[in-house]
């Protein structure tokens, strides 16, 4: 009877499932798109029920092409991190939309708790920003009718949408999360692996508001909902569960993640590094009840940045042409773009910035603009690894995925932009099967790391070929470029 591991990854833009077989081939598979809802300038939100339905339909689809006769041995969660839903533990209705990750709206929020940043970084591994839940759950507990009261009496509950799943997939029988998930609440203490009193005595949250925390390989109960029952054993955060995929599990190993934004995560192991250099500081995962730490640094706007070229300045049809007009030209002649479109992450942490292309000429084109929006992903990610060296990290090379890796000449040029080995693995489905081996491990179907090491790919190698004088000049021009989208006073 062939058997597999489903993973269900509920990302910002589309909810996924995949089958995956022992070995890490995808099987069979289905996504479907999520409509974001604006409702402000800056407010970003998602129908939780939408989310359940979609993400349904995906594991059903993906069932459907399954053979008869097949078996899924656990499910594996993973899911953007840090959206925030508040449910009534009765009906499981949620309360309001979900608040998503992007959505500035607490930023205030943050900036009058400004006073106990440091405690708060020193206990969780952030920075106080409205990117993170608790504002986000505070704001829903003061501004939805009847909520305070509700969750002081104990018939709330609250969830990243990990747990918002799992209390679906379980009928109400399971509010759990893991310590990925967890770790970007701003309420969990990464040291103690606790929820944490003062914070949440500084945030206003009842602590009967909150999930259970778990390790990220474990029993999460079971779901009936289709057809046999099926044990669910994995859960983790997307960038954490993209960590396990790419089998970074060496303290130095370094994955980085090219979707809507970017995402590049280090593991430390055992230790949990405070960035000097305004990284995070963050759970890779936790198993056995031990958790394995990891910096990182977000950069909201990658392929963003690409989507924007298409939909708003109509500069190409399809993503894909953009390898091809980069090519055309040797180089940007001096143009960059900078994409702070919501202000800029990691290391700047500035949501004032806004975005730019500077030094244009007469002889600026298409080709120049569209290969400079490339290479500000590089060049953003040579920030956060530039972040990490000056914490100590020097790491020899970084493997990468998410949709913009698909792109060679991107490739090269962010191999020569870092100094590093680029590795992109055989898989592009890098997320989900890391929450596929987390349930593997979970069930028993992998013993430990090693095996899964094993089981990475590599399926092709991007080394660094720019000469150090270009790569310096051009990494100088970047700074100087996010410099003037930082001149707030014009
Ligand atoms: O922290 C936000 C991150 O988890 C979102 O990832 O891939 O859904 O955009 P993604």
């Amino acid at each position: 009877m062939p058997e597999y591991l489903l993973a269900i990854d509920q990302g910002t833009t589309s909810s996924r499932a995949i089958a995956f077989t022992r070995d890490g081939h995808a099987a069979a598979s289905s996504g479907r798109e999520l409509p974001q809802i604006y409702p402000a300038s800056g407010w970003v939100e998602h129908d939780p029920e939408r989310i359940w339905d979609d993400v349904r339909h995906c594991v059903r689809e993906t069932l459907s092409q399954l053979e008869d006769g097949s078996r899924i041995a656990a499910i594996g969660v993973t899911n953007q991190r840090e959206t925030t839903v508040l449910w009534d533990r009765r009906s499981g209705r949620p309360l309001h939309n979900a608040i998503v990750w992007q959505d500035r709206r607490t930023a205030a929020d943050c900036e009058a708790l400004a006073e106990h940043e440091d405690r708060i970084a020193e206990r969780t591994g952030l920075l106080l920003d409205p990117y993170f839940s608790a504002t986000k759950l505070a704001w829903l507990l003061k501004t939805v009718p009847g909520a305070r009261a509700a969750a002081e009496a104990g018939e709330l509950a609250f969830g990243t949408i990990d747990s918002f799943l799992l209390w679906r997939l379980t009928e109400g029988r399971v509010h759990a999360t893991d310590a990925s998930n967890a770790a970007r609440t701003l309420l969990f203490n990464i040291h103690t692996q606790q929820w944490d009193d003062e914070l949440l005595a500084l945030f206003d949250i009842p602590r009967s508001l909150l999930p259970e925390v778990r390790d990220s390989a474990t029993d999460f109960g079971q779901t009936r909902l289709f057809g046999d029952l099926m044990p669910i054993t994995g859960m983790a955060g997307d960038q954490q569960a993209a960590t396990v995929g790419q089998a970074c599990f060496e303290p130095g190993m370094v994955k980085s993640t090219y979707g809507t934004g970017c995402f590049m995560v280090m593991n430390t192991g055992s230790l949990a590094l405070r960035s000097r250099h305004r990284l995070l500081t963050t759970v890779a995962y936790r198993l056995d009840g031990v958790p394995t730490y990891a910096v990182e640094g977000s950069i909201f706007i990658a392929g963003a940045a690409v989507q924007w070229l298409r939909d708003a300045l109509k500069l190409i049809e399809h993503a894909g042409d953009t390898e091809g007009l980069a090519r055309q030209v040797d180089s940007t002649g001096g143009v960059y773009l900078v994409p702070a479109f919501t202000g800029l992450g990691a290391p700047y942490w500035d949501p004032l910035a806004r975005g730019a292309i500077t030094g244009l000429t007469r002889d600026s084109g298409i080709s120049h603009i569209v290969r400079a929006a490339l290479e500000s992903v590089c060049y953003q990610s040579r920030d956060l690894l530039d972040a990490m060296r000056a914490d100590g990290a020097s790491p020899a090379s970084i493997r990468v995925d998410g949709g913009m890796v698909a792109n060679d000449w991107l490739m090269q040029f962010l191999a020569d932009m870092l100094g590093v080995d680029v590795e992109r693995p055989g898989t592009s489905e890098t997320t989900a099967l890391g929450a596929a081996w987390l349930a593997g491990l979970g069930c028993g179907w992998y013993r430990d790391l090693a095996e899964l090491s094993a089981l990475w790919r590599r399926q092709a190698r991007f080394v660094p070929a720019m000469a150090e004088d270009r790569r310096a000049t051009l990494y100088a021009g970047w700074l100087k470029a996010v410099a003037k989208t930082r001149d707030t006073d014009g």
